[in-house]
């Protein structure tokens, strides 16, 4: 198949792209910042595209004989135009319009799980609104995916954790150290969304995305500091000082949580069992789920090359 890919340079599309290569399909990239992603131009059957700018039927021309669009594109902190408004709402419904005007004959998007018009977060509220207006678009065969916190080699995550537990060696001060996160690992999110796509009965549905198992932000640190032989005592904040340091810690470059952060993570990150939030069964997706301990020692605490390489990648910017 020819698939285009609109946020694929991050995280979870290296991650697809490299399968969907294996797979032998043709792939196109598109981009802002093309010398950032140098790590994709190795790939065979990879081309990458540059454009900043969707308007004037750009978008269009670029997808046109393509089977199936994918959109990733997110940010978790906004920075300058780059708001959670434009990257979210006006390019997620941008592609969706563009898909629907060719007739691509599959779109998948990815949304967040928790996102809702009403959540507490801005990131989540943005995730929402374009979840439910592209689920609502007629005419296009559409599924969208609302993982919890996704893991693997290069995630932002166990990663981040580890990072900041090595700058804090004696004490780690945790903001919403009991709210609950079901990780899902980034194998079986590649999974879902490749099943997905010639299965008619995923269309016009969201499936909620999460891991075998739960465990609180405090558990998951520990596990981190664990694995990484940190000592570090882990300090849970409780509300009234959470929100100020949050508030604070937004303002350092390179922000390690922000108050919209804080915001998305008053509420528990695990898939609800009932309720509007409930998801398609995703026995549809017929995915194998990963827990945490199969995977997360091989790239956490320099065990293992790739991982480590993925690292000094992000951190370089290559
Ligand atoms: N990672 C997780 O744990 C997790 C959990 C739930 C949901 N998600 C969602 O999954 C998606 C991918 O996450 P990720 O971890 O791979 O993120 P990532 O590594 O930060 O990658 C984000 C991608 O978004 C693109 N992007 C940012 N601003 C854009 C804009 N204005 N126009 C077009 N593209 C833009 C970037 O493309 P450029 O090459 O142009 O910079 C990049 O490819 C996001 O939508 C995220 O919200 C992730």
């Amino acid at each position: 198949m020819k698939i285009c890919l609109i946020g694929g340079t991050g995280f979870v599309g290296t991650h697809l792209i490299t399968t969907l290569v294996s797979q032998g399909h043709s792939i196109k990239v598109i981009t802002r910042r093309p010398e950032r992603h140098r790590h994709l131009r190795i790939l065979p059957m990879v081309k990458i595209v540059t454009i900043d700018f969707f308007g004037n039927k750009i978008l269009e021309r670029q997808i046109d004989t393509y089977d199936v669009v994918i959109n990733l594109a997110g940010i978790l902190n906004p920075s300058g135009k780059n708001t959670f408004e434009h990257v979210h709402e006006k390019v997620a419904l941008r592609v969706a319009e563009a898909t629907k005007a060719v007739g691509t004959p599959r779109l998948l998007h990815m949304s967040a799980l928790n996102a809702d018009e009403n959540a507490a977060s801005q990131y989540l509220q943005s995730k929402g609104r374009a979840q439910n207006k592209i689920l609502a678009m007629e005419g296009l065969n559409v599924t969208t995916f609302s993982p919890s916190v996704i893991f693997g080699a290069g995630d932002s995550f166990f990663n981040r954790f580890a990072q900041l537990l090595k700058m804090m060696p004696w004490s780690f001060p945790l903001t919403c150290a009991s709210t609950r996160f079901a990780p899902i690992y980034i194998g079986d999110v590649v999974d879902a969304f490749i099943n997905s796509i010639d299965k008619p009965q995923t269309y016009g549905k969201n499936y909620n995305l999460c891991g075998p198992e739960s465990f609180s932000l405090k558990e998951l640190v520990k596990y981190t500091a664990t694995e990484i032989n940190s000592n570090s005592i882990i300090v849970p904040l409780n509300r009234f000082f959470s929100k100020p340091i949050a508030l604070v810690m937004g303002l350092f470059p390179g922000a390690p949580i922000t108050l919209d952060n804080y915001n998305s993570m008053k509420v528990d990150s695990v898939c609800p069992d009932s309720g509007a939030n409930k998801s398609a069964s995703i026995s549809d997706l017929e995915i194998q789920l990963h827990g945490i301990d199969s995977i997360v020692p091989q790239y956490l605490g320099g065990k293992d090359f790739a991982g480590q390489m993925d690292y000094f990648r992000a951190k370089s910017k290559r």
